[in-house]
């Protein structure tokens, strides 16, 4: 169990989590990259200039992580919503996947990052998903950032595909079902390997999480902030972690 924070000195309460790790950064952000559209709109452009010149800006985020303390990255690329989107925006997108993972695979791997992929794979295109294993492979002794890109992904559906395997084990006779609790859902989540995350940032003004990481959030900090996703620096980044150092976390509890 995850107890209270308590003041310094104070050794009378018990889940006393200690004085060194009260301010210290966040170990685990996730990004709702928004507003790509809205910013290519701005400036005349079709959406898709928005989306390419937001993909851009991923790299020096990553990069900035290990100096900060940020262990973990996760982003949103494409959620299980977005194929509402026009037939030529989808396109768009699938083909800014493909060429940003080839292009990036070997800059990830030099950096040190670990990929992972969190979403439903089943109705992307296997030239995509070729890809998208490639570079979980090439990349899967590396641990200097753990950058986790949800694609495909939707917390509902997510939490509804890991119910459907858990039910399996339990038909198997491998789960028995009088021992399932919020330890063992979590195991057939597409995280399961992964801490939940600490902050979770949206950029282009929008308060809403958008099905994202629904499970994981549960006692996650917020910032939404007003940048458009293809304006935001990794110094705001910075920032906003630097910020999260100064907030309490409770966890249902008390401070003392
Ligand atoms: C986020 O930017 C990227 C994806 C959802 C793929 P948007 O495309 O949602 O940009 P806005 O919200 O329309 O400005
Ligand atoms: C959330 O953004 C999904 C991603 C950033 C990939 P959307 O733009 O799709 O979310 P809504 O539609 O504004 O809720
Ligand atoms: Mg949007």
């Amino acid at each position: 169990m995850i107890g209270p924070q308590v003041a310094s000195g104070d050794k009378s309460t018990e889940n006393i989590i200690p004085d060194t790790m009260r301010h210290t950064g966040p170990r685990h952000v996730a990004i709702i990259m928004d507003g790509n559209g809205r910013w290519a709109t701005q400036r005349g452009r079709p959406r898709l200039f928005g989306h390419h010149a937001g993909a851009r800006r991923v790299r020096e985020v990553v990069e900035r992580c290990p100096e900060i303390g940020v262990g973990y990255l996760t982003i949103f690329a494409f959620s299980t919503e977005n194929w509402k989107r026009t037939q030529t925006e989808v396109a768009g997108l699938m083909s800014l996947f493909r060429r940003y993972i080839t292009k990036e695979a070997r800059a990830l791997k030099e950096f040190g990052v670990r990929v992972r992929f969190i979403g439903d794979r089943v109705r992307l295109d296997d030239k995509l998903v070729k890809l998208m294993d490639e570079l979980e492979q090439l990349t899967e002794n590396n641990d200097v950032v753990h950058l986790t890109i949800a694609l495909n992904y939707g917390g509902r559906d997510e939490v509804a595909r890991a119910t459907q395997r858990l039910a399996e084990d339990v038909a198997k006779g491998i789960l028995d079902p009088a021992k399932v609790d919020q330890e063992t859902l979590p195991k057939y989540l597409d995280t399961c390997v992964l801490p939940d995350p600490d902050l979770v940032i949206r950029t282009s003004g929008e308060a809403r999480i958008s099905n994202f990481l629904l499970w994981q959030s549960a006692y996650a900090e917020y910032e939404f902030i007003d940048t458009l996703w293809p304006d935001f620096s990794a110094d705001e980044f910075t920032r906003l972690c630097e910020a999260y150092g100064g907030r309490e976390r409770r966890f249902g509890g008390v401070t003392v």
